[in-house]
């Protein structure tokens, strides 16, 4: 069971505070760039949110595998439904980093889910048909399905939409599959609890260091 905090581009809680806070629950927090040394100094498990798939070179905006682990980073977040609509990442630059990462060693959260207007439309295994298709299993890689009409808008899908569609991404790549998508202290348990759901990627509720932790609690 893993349970991820996606800071996003908000600073985020206090390193050593949410280190002393969450003890000896598993965990895993994915702070802003200007963040990762301090998370790693206070001895957190510390992903980035997103990472290239060259080592070095002229990508304006980017950092490699070997910077982020120069830093003691262990992971990355790849293909995050805000990375594709508002940065116009694509399945094959999805894959692309996805492989990157994985080879030099680093742990990766690969992201997928439907918009509402797919999931309406009927289109949802289609789309996740088409994102989870350019990926290939690796024991260092995790899928995190995050229906976008669940991300931040405090609608989270019902246990049973997660626990299908949990069950359809794993059909296709064996593989543990996170909830992501509106998960707060509240309704952690029961989404967890579903046998497809193997954690959960936090957005919100991972600014909140009492939130967090009750939510990696409901994890462990
Ligand atoms: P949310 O974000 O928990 O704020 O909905 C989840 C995510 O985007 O990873």
């Amino acid at each position: 069971m893993i349970v991820a905090g996606n800071w996003k581009m908000f600073d985020g809680p206090d390193a050593r505070a949410l280190r002393a806070a969450l003890g000896d629950l598993p965990h895993v927090v994915a702070p802003p760039y200007t963040r990762l040394r301090e998370c790693v100094d206070a001895g957190l498990t510390t992903y980035a949110q997103n990472v290239h798939w060259e080592s070095e070179g002229a990508f304006t905006g980017e950092i490699s595998p070997p910077m982020l682990q120069a830093l003691g980073v262990t992971g990355a977040i790849v293909g995050h439904s805000e990375r594709r609509q508002f940065f116009g990442e694509t399945d094959e630059g999805v894959a692309k980093r996805t492989r990157a990462a994985l080879a030099a060693g680093l742990n990766v959260i690969a992201c997928v889910g439907e918009t509402e207007a797919q999931r309406e439309a009927g289109e949802t295994e289609e789309v996740l048909r088409r994102q989870v298709g350019v990926l290939e299993a690796h024991p260092n890689l995790v899928i995190a399905y995050e229906p976008v009409w669940a991300i931040g808008t405090g609608k989270t899908a019902t246990p049973e939409i997660a626990q299908d569609a949990h069950a359809f991404i794993k059909s296709l790549l064996d593989l543990p599959v996170l909830y992501g998508g509106s998960v707060k202290p509240d309704n952690a348990a029961v989404l967890l609890s579903q046998p497809a759901v193997d954690g959960a990627l936090v957005g919100g509720a991972s600014l909140d260091i009492d939130s967090f932790v009750a939510i990696c609690r409901a994890g462990s």
